[in-house]
C-alpha cells in the first residue's frame, strides 16, 4: 500500500491496496490513521463484483448505517445509496433534477449521532466535471477572526431536517422518517473525537438558529461563518476516476457535488454512511 498527498490542502490517495481482498488489522490502522489526519482519502482503482462487495469493504473502515429516507436505496442493499445526477423527488412528483448535494453541506447532521464519514464508489463519471469539494474546517476554525470565535465558543446551532434557509431542497420525508429526524442542537465547535483537533461544525442547508440569538442575529453569524469557511485555500475538488472510493471525515469537512457538466451525461455513484458519535463541544 502507498499512500500520497492528493493535490490540495488535506486529502491522501491509496493505491496498491485492493478493499475486496480483506486487507489485515494494521494495513487497516494505517489507512485510519491517513484519514482522521488529512479529512478525504480516495482508494484508487477498487473493483467489486457485486454492490454487496462493496458494502463489507465500506464495514472495514466503520459501521455502516441507513441513510433518513428510503427512496434511494439500491434494492437488495439496505446500507447502499443511489447517488444520481437524474435524481427527482418521486414523493411530491416533481420533475426538477434535485442536484443532490448541490451546495457545502454535512452528511444527516440533524441527527443527533450523524455519520463519522461517508463513502463514495465511482461507477458512472461524465466525461468531465462533477467533481466534489471539500472544505477543512479545522483550518477554517484556525483562521477564525478573534471576534468571531468569541461569538461562537460553547454554542450551539440548532440543525434541522430542511432548514428555512436551506439553498436547494431535499427529498420530502414520510411521517415516518420525520420521527427519527425532527432536528437537534450541534456544538458550532466541534473537538474530533479521534483526532482531538478543534473544528468549526455548521451545515448551511439544515442550520436554522443558534443558542442565545434572535434569528436575525442568529443568520447573521451563520452567514458570516458560511462565508469565512468557503475559501480556495481551505478547499480540496476531487477530479473523479473511475474505480475511485472516496471517504471523507463529516466531522473535519463540508463537501458539495458540483454540476458542471453536460447534464444529457450520466453520473452515478454508490454511497455508504458510517455511523458515528454525538458531536463534542471544544470546552
Ligand atoms: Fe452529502
Amino acid at each position: 500500500m502507498r499512500i500520497e498527498r492528493l493535490d490540495g490542502p488535506f486529502g491522501v490517495e491509496v493505491t496498491d491496496l485492493d478493499l475486496a481482498a480483506s486487507p489485515d488489522a494494521a494495513t487497516l490502522a494505517a489507512v485510519n490513521r491517513a484519514f482522521v489526519e488529512n479529512h478525504v482519502i480516495c482508494f484508487r482503482d477498487q473493483h467489486f463484483a457485486d454492490p454487496g462487495d462493496f458494502a463489507a469493504a465500506a464495514g472495514l473502515l466503520g459501521e455502516p448505517m441507513t441513510s433518513v429516507t428510503a427512496t434511494y436505496r439500491l434494492p437488495g442493499h439496505p446500507v447502499i445509496d443511489e447517488l444520481s445526477n437524474t435524481a427527482v423527488d418521486k414523493r411530491t412528483g416533481d420533475t426538477t433534477p434535485l442536484r443532490r448535494g448541490g451546495s457545502w453541506h454535512t452528511d444527516h447532521s440533524n441527527l443527533e449521532c450523524p455519520p463519522k464519514a461517508t463513502v463514495l464508489y465511482a461507477i458512472t463519471l461524465p466525461s468531465r466535471g462533477g467533481n466534489t469539494e471539500f472544505t477543512s474546517l479545522p483550518q477554517a476554525y484556525d483562521t477564525l477572526p478573534e471576534a468571531l470565535r468569541g461569538q461562537i465558543q460553547g454554542k450551539r446551532a440548532f440543525h434541522a431536517y430542511l432548514s428555512r434557509r436551506a439553498p436547494r431542497k431535499l427529498l420530502t420525508r414520510t411521517k415516518a422518517e420525520e420521527e427519527g429526524s425532527s432536528g437537534c442542537w450541534q456544538p458550532l465547535v466541534r473537538r474530533h473525537p479521534e483526532t482531538g483537533r478543534d473544528g468549526l461544525y455548521f451545515n448551511a442547508m439544515r442550520c436554522d438558529a443558534v443558542e442565545g440569538l434572535d434569528q436575525a442575529a442568529g443568520d447573521a453569524l451563520l452567514d458570516a461563518l458560511y462565508e469565512h469557511a468557503d475559501r480556495p485555500e481551505f478547499r480540496y475538488s476531487h477530479e473523479w476516476r473511475r474505480g475511485d472510493v472516496l471517504m471523507w471525515d463529516n466531522r473535519a469537512v463540508l463537501h458539495q457535488a458540483t454540476f458542471d457538466f453536460d447534464p444529457a451525461e450520466r453520473r452515478y455513484l454508490h454511497r455508504i454512511l458510517l455511523r458515528g458519535d454525538m458531536p463534542v463541544s471544544a470546552p
